[in-house]
């Protein structure tokens, strides 16, 4: 699946700028143009401070482009949507729920179902990230990528069309990070959900990823983006093969070049 199947997410010349406290303009993002097709799974990568997180929040509809236009299934973005769920930087969840109140939260919001079909919903997920047994532990229970798995698997409950996720994987450790990317990987292939990875790992943006968006600073733009040749379902052996040495060699092309 690439860019030229039907597009679910449609960037179209899109900058942000914010202004300062001082009186000053922050541009964070420059004539983005991008364009994601339904059902395909993208990762970005980029340095940080290049707009990543901004762009995943135009996206969701939670912050406004200054400039240019963003459409999911062919609608303009104007404001949040249920149908694109986004899992935070900085994982949401509140503390006085337990893990299983917590992935049932949209749900509730969203009227999806009754209080049973939303507990069983949120206790298939809970299941997924590697959480049972925790279903009535409060978040102070949890380790920090505990909590961010709480989040997505709350955020994957809701059953939307689009996920976006900003460095979801990023407070888990290496071994639980990697069966994590298998278990995405499969809910992506069982879902065929449109789904869009920002990662600080250049390894993981190609293990999860059909392209690679990169991103560089300065203006903040998109520098790249690489089909990763490898079939789904991705396996153990790619993470050292000869694709992920030759992509990650082409990224930090980019970044040993001054370009990101
Ligand atoms: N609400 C805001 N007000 C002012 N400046 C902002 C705001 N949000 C983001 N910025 C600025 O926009 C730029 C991009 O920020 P953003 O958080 O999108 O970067 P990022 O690529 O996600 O970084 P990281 O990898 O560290 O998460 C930064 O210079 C940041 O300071
Ligand atoms: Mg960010």
């Amino acid at each position: 699946m690439t860019a030229t199947s039907t597009p679910m997410i449609t960037i179209a010349g899109v900058s942000k700028s914010f202004p300062t406290p001082d009186g000053q303009i922050v541009t964070a993002l420059e004539a983005v143009d991008l364009s994601i097709g339904a059902s395909e799974i993208v990762s970005i990568v980029g340095p940080s401070g290049c707009g990543k997180s901004t762009l995943l929040y135009m996206v969701a509809g939670l912050v406004q482009p200054s400039n240019g236009e963003i459409g999911v299934a062919g609608r303009r973005v104007t404001g949040p949507d249920p149908q694109v769920g986004i899992v935070f930087q900085e994982f949401r969840i509140f503390p006085w729920k337990t893990v299983r109140e917590n992935v049932m939260f949209g749900l509730e919001l969203q009227r999806k179902g009754d209080a049973r079909q939303r507990a069983e919903m949120a206790d298939k997920y809970i299941q997924l990230v590697g959480l049972g047994g925790f279903e009535n532990r409060l978040p102070k229970e949890l380790s920090g990528g505990m909590k961010q798995r709480v989040a997505i698997a709350q955020t994957f409950a809701c059953d939307p069309d689009v996920v976006l996720m900003d460095e979801p994987l990023g407070s888990v450790d290496s071994l639980t990070r990697e069966k994590l990317q298998d278990e995405l990987l499969r809910i992506w292939s069982e879902s065929r959900k449109t789904i869009v990875v920002v990662t600080h790992s250049i390894e993981e943006a190609i293990y999860l990823g059909q392209r690679v968006v990169v991103m560089a600073p300065r203006p903040s733009r998109v520098v790249a983006a690489f089909d990763v040749p490898l079939p789904h379902p991705r396996t153990a052996d790619m993470r050292t093969g000869p694709v992920m040495a030759e992509l990650r060699g082409k990224i930090w092309d980019l970044v040993r070049g001054g370009i990101v």
